[in-house]
């Protein structure tokens, strides 16, 4: 990191101590450490491991056929959960890890591992047991681990002799991945570094391998799996290396390894509330999460806001400036690995107009790539850095600045793998410009009904990644957030791909921004038209329910490759995609709705698991409407399917209306308090003309 870096990263977190002093309190559950070389100071030893020259030796070489086994363990105990608030820690840790066979020896030993462990004293067997567990007592054990794992162990249902997996409680992965993938053998004894981060607000956990010199992390892991850990941490636990051989003479190494745990968050107010705040919201609150990791600091930092309030901003800035200087030497010349922190902090940043204008050719039309109701959307390329992103530039006035800025503050801070990332705003000479990262297959709708197959086709296991990806975002925006956000506008063409074909939902948060300039009605066209839940259309009143029917309606696009709403082939009735499958689904040929573009290439099982995943989330009863959450379960095989019923069920608004119309006045106008948008919809919400819901 360059000097200007250490500086954000201290005005960050300036801010944050200053003005959110409960924050300050978490730091105590946040741990980091970094040993360049290990000492017996901070680690035990147990079963084989030995140290020498401040490298840990993990096994023994104890003469064939006999085997052996060993554990270090970081000796002080680390929070991952704090037990009156149920919140869990991230965590990021890289070590450096040598594999060694003797020259021309082919068998091979077992590999090596990073545990946690709620204890600091058990030891697995010897063998094919990685050291993580006991051969005599398999669930004894307990443990999340990531093995690198050199030798095929059927029973374990490995892949082969050269891999990395996510183990918990048992040695059959979770997940595992292919080292020769990219091009590492794990036993051919060079150094290599592996980077494992868990990132508790997205449930995901990436580990990066590389064995180049250069200890620089790749961009891309090798290992991405999606889950929460929350489930498997205790309130405190153990770290280490565990390794073993099987009648081999494997040895295995570790040389350095550093670790920073943090997010582990205590009551506090909620901040960012975006209905009721001051134009400074964003720059008081930015909205991410900032490590504490420098504990012994923060009495300093205490003291500074003491000094702040008492002595004014002159002083304040000086003092800032001071210590900023003094710690970013401090920090040069300790060896702190602040990169592990570098790429967790990357979060939204304020862009200058002029940068954006040059960036984007002063907008030059030419470098627009799309149209929303938000405005157009243009290219940008950054000549310093030679990055792409996308600049949305609205077409509206934004007096309501104070709102804008209020919601941003929600969208910056959302943070998962399906969500197109935010990478900065500007506001200024009464524009409003979002930069997002740059999605170069563009929305699925461009992909799903292109003419030409300029990009490739999009294959069933594409079609339903896509599904499971943008149920996981949904499942996090409206039940895992710390404020639900209700997306408003999900559609095709609102879900981008990025390079993997992963979907990437974009314009969250907007179509309310947008509320206050129009009312959703009148942002009706044909296109969004199909999207929208009945009682959406009713009574204008967004909730997660309209936003699951929605989905339905792109998951059946995805299945069928057809529109929402489409002119029967040759003739003039439009039909509406929902009915149409549900049709089929009557005469029991659901199956018939799939797109007939992918030429049998697809499993039917999930072709119909997809299909009826798609009805049911559409159903024009909201309360038969599965949650996001339950969605996701179904798609991942964790939970049964819904039943869907024959016929589709019937709607009448008028003969079960669940409010009267002065309860819908009224809980518009309570929803006015938050959604200062809704006064504008009010009105035009009961002016709807009633649409007929017909089985
Ligand atoms: C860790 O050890 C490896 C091998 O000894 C070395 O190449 C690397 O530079 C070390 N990394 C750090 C951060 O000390
Ligand atoms: C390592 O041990 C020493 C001595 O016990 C202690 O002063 C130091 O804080 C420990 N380091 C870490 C990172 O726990
Ligand atoms: C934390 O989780 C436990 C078990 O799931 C639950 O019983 C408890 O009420 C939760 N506490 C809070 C503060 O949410
Ligand atoms: C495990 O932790 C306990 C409590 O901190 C300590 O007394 C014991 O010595 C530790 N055992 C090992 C093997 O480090
Ligand atoms: C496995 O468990 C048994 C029974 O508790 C114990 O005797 C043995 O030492 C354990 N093995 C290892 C390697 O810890
Ligand atoms: C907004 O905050 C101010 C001061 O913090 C408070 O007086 C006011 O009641 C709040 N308004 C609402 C609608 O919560």
């Amino acid at each position: 990191m360059n000097s200007r870096n250490h500086l954000a990263f201290l005005l960050i977190f300036f801010t944050t101590i200053i003005f959110h002093p409960y924050t300050t309190s978490s730091s105590s559950s946040s741990t980091t450490f970094h040993f360049p070389t290990l000492s017996l100071q901070n680690l035990s030893l147990l079963g084989d491991s030995y140290l020498r020259n401040g490298v840990v030796g993990l096994t023994r070489d104890t003469g064939v056929p006999s085997s052996s086994s060993g554990t270090v363990i970081f000796t002080s105990p680390i929070t991952f959960l704090n037990p009156t608030t149920n919140s869990t820690a991230s965590f990021s840790t890289k070590f450096t890890f040598s594999i060694q066979n003797p020259k021309g020896i082919s068998s091979s030993g077992d590999g090596i591992s990073f545990f946690l462990s709620p204890n600091n004293h058990s030891l697995g067997s010897p063998g094919g047991f990685l050291g993580l567990v006991n051969s005599t007592q398999l669930t004894k054990n307990k443990f999340i681990a990531i093995e690198f794992d050199t030798r095929l162990d059927t029973h374990f249902n490995d892949p082969n002799d050269n891999h990395v997996g996510l183990d918990i409680n048992s040695l059959n992965s979770i997940k595992t991945a292919d080292c020769s993938l990219i091009g590492i053998d794990l036993k051919s004894g060079s150094y290599i570094t592996a980077w494992i981060d868990y990132w508790h607000d997205g449930n995901n956990l990436k580990v990066f391998l590389s064995e180049s010199e250069s200890n620089k992390k790749p961009i891309y892991p090798i290992l991405d799996v999606d889950i929460d850990l929350s489930l498997y941490f205790q309130e405190v636990m153990y770290l280490g290396f565990s390794g073993s051989t099987e009648g081999s003479t494997e040895k295995h190494f570790v040389t350095n390894w550093s670790f920073t745990s943090f997010g582990i968050r205590h009551p506090k107010p909620r901040i960012g509330n975006p209905h009721n705040v001051s134009d400074d919201t964003v720059a008081k609150n930015p909205a991410i999460e900032v490590p504490n990791n420098v504990g012994d600091r923060n009495k300093k930092h205490k003291k500074i806001g003491l000094a702040v309030g008492v002595l004014g901003p002159v002083f304040f800035c000086s003092v800032l400036v001071v210590f900023g200087y003094v710690s970013v030497k401090k920090w040069r010349e300790s060896k702190m690995d602040m990169n592990i922190q570098a790429e967790l902090l990357t979060g939204p940043k304020q862009f200058s107009y002029k940068e954006l204008k040059v960036a984007t050719n002063g907008f030059h039309s030419g470098r627009i790539i799309g149209h929303g109701a938000f405005g157009s959307v243009y290219k940008a390329v950054f000549v310093s850095s030679g990055a792409t992103a996308a600049v949305k530039r609205s077409k509206h006035s934004h007096e309501g600045k104070t709102e804008f800025l209020a919601e941003l503050s929600i969208i910056a801070c959302l943070r998962h793998k399906n969500l197109v990332p935010l990478q900065g705003w500007c506001v200024e000479k009464g524009e409003l410009l979002l930069v997002y990262e740059y999605m170069p297959y563009g929305s699925v709708d461009k992909v799903l009904y292109q003419e030409s197959g300029h990009w490739g086709f999009l294959k069933w296991n594409h079609r339903y990644n896509i599904a499971v990806g943008l149920a996981s975002v949904l499942a996090y925006l409206h039940q895992e957030c710390e404020q639900q956000v209700i997306h408003r506008d999900i559609k095709a063409s609102n879900v981008m791909l990025d390079a993997n074909f992963n979907a990437r939902l974009g314009d969250f948060g907007l179509a309310r921004i947008m509320d206050h300039d129009k009312s959703p009605v009148s942002t009706l066209t044909a296109g969004t038209m199909g999207y929208l839940a009945p009682e959406y259309l009713q009574y204008g009143k967004a909730t997660d329910k309209t936003d699951v029917f929605s989905y339905g309606v792109v998951v059946l696009e995805l299945c069928c490759g057809r529109r929402p709403i489409e002119r029967e082939p040759g003739g003039h009735k439009m039909i509406n995609l929902v009915d149409w499958v549900w049709e089929l689904h009557s005469k029991g040929a659901i199956c018939d709705a799939v797109d007939k573009r992918l030429n049998k290439e697809f499993d039917p099982d999930e072709v119909r698991k997809l299909l009826l995943v798609g009805l049911s989330c559409a159903n024009p009863d909201s309360e038969k409407r599965p949650s996001m959450r339950r969605v996701l379960q179904i798609l991942n095989n964790e939970s049964d399917e819904i039943a869907v019923p024959k016929m589709k069920p019937t709607l009448s608004f008028s003969n079960s209306l669940p409010l009267s119309i002065e309860d819908i006045i009224v809980s518009s106008l309570d929803d006015d308090e938050e959604d200062a948008s809704a006064k504008a919809s009010t009105n035009a919400n009961l002016t709807v003309p009633v649409i007929r819901i017909d089985g």
